[in-house]
């Protein structure tokens, strides 16, 4: 597929929100619905090369989901590897680039496995790099970051002096990313729910009403197409 050179956001962040109510609302489990966004997620990716994305970070579970059933929690991680065995020669094969933020100690031995293991398969890839969040929340994963510096300060590596805004994204898990330009969250709610908060300073944010197993690739295109008129400053002044 030809890449296109847009003045299109090079890097979207998708709070994949919704899949509890889609189920609700079709009188099936939670987790039904989980299912039907997964699905989702291939469709949104095989979009991204022609519309000029190179870059896709998607928010799958948050450090505060945990909070949900034990049912619930259990069924998304199976989900995960489900996904991750299901969809590995589909996203080597397609030139996708894969790789986890968030923590990884609370998650399952076997899913992190399979989570290290897709991450290789699709290290030469390079059409697309998606990233998924599990067990992501910004402050925690600032946090660790400062936790790292910190310690690296205290071995001598770094002078405190030293520490800016560039040294900390460093430590971040997103070290390797850009900063997302554009943040979509569907499911008509208007808040950010702990994702990239360090990353999203200057992001443009779109939040849309469709629930996420009903987000298409068309509604996904035409966000980013919109994107491209926005006015972004960064504070400046345009002169
Ligand atoms: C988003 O859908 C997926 C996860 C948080 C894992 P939800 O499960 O939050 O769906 P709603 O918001 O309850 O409808
Ligand atoms: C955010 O959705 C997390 C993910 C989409 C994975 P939530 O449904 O967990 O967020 P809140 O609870 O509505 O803020
Ligand atoms: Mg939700």
């Amino acid at each position: 597929m030809a890449e296109e050179t847009t003045n299109g956001p090079r890097h979207v962040a998708v709070i994949m929100d919704g899949n509890g109510r889609w189920a609700q609302m079709r009188g099936r489990p939670r987790l039904f619905g989980h299912h039907a966004g997964a699905r989702r997620v291939r469709e949104i990716v095989e979009a991204c090369p022609a519309l000029g994305v190179k870059y896709l970070t998607v928010f799958a579970f948050s450090t505060e989901n945990w909070k949900r059933t034990q049912t619930e929690v259990a069924g998304l991680m199976k989900l995960f590897k489900r996904y991750i065995i299901r969809e590995t020669q589909a996203l080597v094969n397609s030139g996708v680039r894969v790789r986890f933020i968030g923590d990884r100690i609370r998650l399952e031995d076997s899913l992190v496995q399979l989570m290290d293991d897709l991450e290789l398969a699709t290290s030469h890839n390079d059409l697309v790099h998606l990233t998924i969040a599990i067990n992501y929340g910004g402050r925690d994963e600032v946090t660790r970051a400062v936790r790292r510096l910190a310690f690296d300060v205290e071995q001598g590596k770094l002078s405190y002096k030293d520490v800016d805004a560039e040294v900390l994204s460093r430590y971040l898990d997103t070290h390797v990313l850009p900063d997302p330009d554009l943040v979509i969250r569907t499911s008509g709610e208007a808040r950010i729910s702990n994702f990239l908060l360090w990353q999203s300073a200057y992001a443009e944010y779109e939040f849309v009403d469709t629930l996420w197993p009903d987000f298409t690739a068309a509604e996904f295109g035409g966000i980013v197409r919109s994107y491209a008129g926005r006015d972004r400053r960064f504070g400046a002044v345009k002169v």
